[in-house]
């Protein structure tokens, strides 16, 4: 086993002084140690999304980040999204738009669109179908998907 590394994490604007692993990933440490468990873990290798988690605002593959490369660095989950009780606007036209049909995607998805919607307020529907290439929804929803987060941008699928 290998020695561990003490180090600050900044996840949802809190510090939190951990002893870790070298090799162990952001997704572990987040769902292990922090219990931030609304990041999923999918296929724990970079192709579906489903553990995707901002950094400098930055949508990042949380299984594939080292959790030590990230000292100070802001780290934000699905857990901070919601403001207090009230869904954030993505996640309202989600399940406005019938685009929510599992609990598994949806956290990456919104982290992604949030994303894209924070850098540019008003992408065309090919941006929006273009940032979403890195989440994969396994039931194939893609069209309500994007209708959702074009409902926010006046854009139309
Ligand atoms: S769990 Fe990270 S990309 Fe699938
Ligand atoms: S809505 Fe989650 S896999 Fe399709």
């Amino acid at each position: 086993m290998s020695d561990k590394i003490s180090l600050s994490l900044r996840v949802n604007g809190a510090s939190h002084a951990l002893s870790v692993a070298p090799e162990r990933t952001l997704l572990e440490v987040l769902r292990e140690e922090l219990r931030h468990t609304g990041t999923k873990r999918g296929c724990d290798q970079g192709s579906c999304g489903a553990c995707m988690v901002l950094v400098d605002g930055e949508p990042v593959f949380s299984c594939l980040s080292l959790a030590v490369t990230l000292r100070d660095r802001e780290i934000t989950t699905i857990e901070a999204v919601e403001a207090g009780n009230e869904l954030h606007p993505i996640q309202r036209a989600l399940v406005q738009h019938g685009a929510v049909q599992c609990g598994f995607c949806i956290p990456g998805i919104v982290i992604t669109a949030k994303a894209l919607l924070d850098r540019n307020p008003h992408p065309t529907v090919d941006e929006i179908r273009h940032a979403l290439g890195s989440n994969t929804c396994r039931c194939s929803g893609y069209a309500r998907i994007v209708e959702a987060i074009a409902s926010l941008t006046g854009e139309r699928p």
